[in-house]
């Protein structure tokens, strides 16, 4: 994936503008994770030591072109200035002459963070006006917000056909790591992927069974594809309607020599809350008042065999209903083998995606994988086999 990079790009000076993705999980009112802004910070830190204005523009939630005093950025830019360890400045608008008198005082290796882009209409609209008036508070354009470049948004795309625009360190890293994952991945590749609809992650699956060597398919969206060959799942969660899609998923699969391996057992209970009674069951035998909340033992351990076998996995979506206990335990045993067998050099692991970020962090290896991205949409856009906008535009040439 070739983007433009910020090596040799000289920004002693300059005025950047660095679209960052301060979209952060808020419970009440505080700020829960602050992986986002953490992975941010060697692009920041990079950009201040070599004396840039650094003007950092974000959305946050989606307020839908207002002001909404809840969805400020000044909490961000205040967390931010604590993981710099300096302080940072912000301003109430992220265009308009508020935003120009506070870029006009941000002296080289300082920091300011402009409110949420997505106050103005212009923002989502791609609006070229309002992307005019972003491109003139800076000289240069940097994005690092690969999470938010399935955007085709003002601060995402638009500006960057306006400024010389360069990808951050954050983006670059994202990029080289899904490029190594299924651009030019070392073989067998394997991918395992979870989550309980495959209404929502039907493009997914058919691009990745063409470009993998093994789909795992767990979650509620396995009960759907052992329904859909006549297994009877009791009232396990699944889909009736997308029965015949999944027969065709599996069909292309088989031509196109993807192997998609589906649970062989199941952990069922009777109610879905924490810690209910339990029993563990061949999916070929899952009681009609049951549901299957979890795969079974059998399965971890069939797909802990093939792992020394695999050179690269892609992960998104859990195997279970992880956030219940004890329905996190095969996901998590298998987060943990599959960071053992990364840490022993054999496997390149990538995973991403919302839930799979805090099934990993549940399991406690959030930072052993090769590479987790903490995007959400943009990972499954992206494993989807889609452009992203935010990236394509790193690419074209330069204005
Ligand atoms: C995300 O959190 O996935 C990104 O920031 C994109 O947010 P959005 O779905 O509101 O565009």
């Amino acid at each position: 994936m070739s983007v433009r990079t910020l090596d040799g790009v000289d920004v002693a000076g300059k005025r950047v503008l660095l679209r960052a993705d301060l979209n952060v999980p808020v419970q009440d009112g505080h700020i829960s994770d602050l992986t986002r802004i953490e992975r941010l910070s060697p692009t920041i830190r990079e950009l201040m030591d070599g004396g840039a204005q650094v003007i950092v523009c974000s959305h946050f939630d989606r307020p839908k072109g207002k002001h909404v005093d809840t969805m400020s950025l000044a909490p961000m830019a205040r967390a931010l200035g604590e993981v710099l360890g300096k302080a940072v400045a912000f301003v109430g608008d992220c265009i308009g002459p508020g935003a120009q008198a506070a870029v006009a005082l941000v002296a080289n290796g300082d920091v300011l963070v402009l409110e949420n882009t997505r106050f103005h209409p212009g923002e989502e609209a791609n609006d070229p006006e309002f992307a005019r008036e972003l491109a003139s508070l800076a000289d240069i354009y940097v994005n690092d917000a690969f999470s938010a470049a399935h955007r085709a948004h003002a601060s995402t795309e638009g500006v960057a056909h306006l400024l010389p625009a360069y990808a951050g360190r954050m983006m670059q890293a994202e990029l080289d790591a899904l490029e190594a994952a299924l651009g030019s991945p070392a073989r067998p590749v394997c991918a395992i992927v979870g989550g309980s609809k495959v209404s929502t992650k039907l493009e997914l699956l058919g691009n990745l069974s063409k470009r993998v060597d093994v789909l795992v398919i767990g979650g509620a969206m396995a009960n759907t594809f052992l329904a859909a060959q006549g297994t009877n799942v009791g009232k396990s969660l699944q889909e009736a309607e997308m029965h015949a899609t999944a027969r065709d998923i599996m069909a292309e699969a088989n031509r196109a020599g993807c192997e998609i391996v589906l649970p062989s057992d199941a952990v069922v209970a009777r109610e879905f809350r924490a810690n209910p009674p339990t029993e563990t069951v061949s999916v070929q035998a899952i009681p009609s008042d049951a549901m299957m909340l979890d795969v079974g033992p059998a399965t971890v351990q069939a797909l802990q065999d093939r792992l020394p076998d695999i050179r690269t996995l892609v992960w998104n979506g859990p195997l279970g209903a992880f956030e219940t206990p004890p329905f996190d335990a095969a996901t998590t045993t298998l987060a943990r083998s599959v960071a053992e067998a990364t840490a022993q050099g054999a496997l390149r692991s990538v995973a991403g995606g919302g839930d799979t970020v805090s099934a990993l962090r549940h399991a406690g290896v959030l930072e052993q994988l090769s590479y987790v991205s903490t995007a959400g949409g943009a990972f499954l856009e992206w494993l989807e086999g889609k452009t992203l906008p935010g990236v394509a535009a790193l690419q074209s040439s330069s204005p």
